[in-house]
């Protein structure tokens, strides 16, 4: 088992230079083989849900070869085995083979997806996107066979604007015959990211970004060389820390609009910020404004970030409360905030902070992949030593953090116990 210590207390001065994007990555690894050609990806970040998806990879008989910050990805002598519920569940992103082996072979045989228990999380929507364009849908328990004789275009509506949803269709229908329209499909970037790659390969898509995606289907696709967007959350993520240890803290190699929502939370509550084209600078001020924020979905405040924007509402004066409409449970960090000092109740989908409260290292797990980036700002904010366990959930999502914190000034480590 993995334990991260900290030793808190400390102001970070420095650059920390942003990876690729987890949630574009995990998607473009599974769409690669949409064609028999060779796709490479660069800026992908060396977390271990790439790392997870390129073992299915493997398991498929396709050709991975992983170089620096890039992979190499050639599915010519690929078989379209069933993916065992073992690789499946190491990761939500698993899903996104469903659509593309359906694309690819009319054909896909898998389990339930894995993934941060922070609500239901179901498929629904991605099962009724495929049935829409033909495929009929089994399910054994756990085990999914969705099959179909032809993949036809077709007219779809999303009840809910799913990132998962909208991709997975997408991924089904770029090969399937005639025209796919996609209604209150979801805008997230890593959904452009995936687009683009696609249409680099030869698809027909437009409309990605907006809440109508049109896909024109085409019978081959090709070789492409394709670079993921930096991550949004990893970037707000440091933003965030800076708010709290910053001085000064230079977040570099961004898209700073994919933020906006955050960075407009951040200066209501006072944070002093310089937004450069590809960087965001931050200064930590010993007095913040209470600030409240309500989750939405892209452009809206991302529900990603929500997590360690709570630590920073407990160094805010008087009440702010943030409300999470994307996941219903999605507040497992707050008991562990509390051992470490702060104030806050939860009622329903609200988390009411009162602050300023003085934050003290204790030990704390990381519930999930954002909860644990909410303790690792929290422990670098926290008088003395704080200990996380479970820290296998910060490292799905978060490349080389120990080095990239280190390198500012931060003392941690992550020690195997
Ligand atoms: C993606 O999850 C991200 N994961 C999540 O990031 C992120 O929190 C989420 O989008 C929202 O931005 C990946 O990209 C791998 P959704 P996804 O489908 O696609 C409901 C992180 O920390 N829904 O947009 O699974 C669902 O229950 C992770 O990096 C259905 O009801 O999210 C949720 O309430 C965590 N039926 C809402 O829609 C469906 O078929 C939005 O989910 C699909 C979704």
């Amino acid at each position: 088992m993995k334990i991260m210590e900290i030793e808190g207390g400390r102001d970070l001065s420095g650059t920390i230079r942003i990876s690729g994007a987890k949630n574009a990555t995990v998607a473009l690894i599974p769409a690669a083989i949409l064609t028999d050609e060779e796709a490479t990806i660069c800026n992908v970040p060396e977390i271990t849900d790439t790392d997870a998806l390129c073992d299915i990879l493997k398991e498929l008989n396709v050709d991975v070869k992983r170089a620096s910050e890039s992979v190499v990805i050639n599915p010519k002598d690929m078989k379209n085995v069933e993916i065992a519920e073992a690789f499946s569940k190491k990761l939500r992103a698993s899903y996104y083979f469903m659509g593309a082996l359906l694309g690819k072979y009319h054909k896909v045989v898998m389990y339930f997806p894995g993934g941060c228990s922070i609500g239901a999380r179901p498929i629904d929507l991605h099962l009724k996107g495929f049935e829409a364009l033909g495929a009929t849908v089994k399910s054994e328990g756990n085990k999914y066979t969705v099959e179909a004789e032809e993949l036809k275009g077709a007219n779809i509506y999303l009840d809910i604007a799913s990132v998962g949803a909208t991709i997975n269709i997408m991924l089904a229908a770029v090969r399937a015959k005639g025209k796919t329209v996609i209604d209150n499909a979801a805008k997230e970037p890593e959904i452009v990211n995936v687009a683009t790659f696609l249409n680099n390969m030869g698809a027909k898509i437009t409309g990605a970004g907006t809440s109508t995606i049109k896909i024109e289907g085409v019978t081959h696709l090709g070789k492409c060389f394709h670079e993921v967007i930096p991550d949004r959350i990893e970037a707000g993520t440091y933003v965030i820390i800076g708010a709290l240890c910053g001085n000064p803290l230079k977040v570099d190699n961004i898209i700073p609009e994919h933020i906006d929502a955050l960075l407009s939370k951040l200066e209501e509550a006072g944070v002093q910020l310089e937004v450069g084209a590809d960087y965001v600078l931050v200064q930590k001020q010993d007095k913040y404004t209470a600030t409240s924020i309500k989750t939405a979905v892209y452009p809206g405040f991302a529900t990603d970030l929500q997590q360690p924007f709570t630590v920073l509402q407990t160094q805010m004066t008087g009440k702010s409360k943030t409300t999470e409409t994307i996941w219903e449970n999605r507040f497992m960090h707050i008991p562990y905030l509390k051992e470490l000092g702060a104030n806050i109740e939860v009622k329903n989908q609200t988390a009411t902070v009162l602050g300023p409260t003085k934050l003290t290292g204790c030990e704390v797990v990381a519930t999930d992949l954002r909860a644990g980036a909410a303790m690792v700002a929290a422990g670098l904010k926290a008088e003395g030593k704080t200990t996380i366990t479970n820290v296998e959930h910060i490292l799905r999502g978060y490349e080389s953090i120990v080095e990239k914190l280190t390198n500012v000034g931060a003392k941690i480590k992550i020690k195997e116990v």
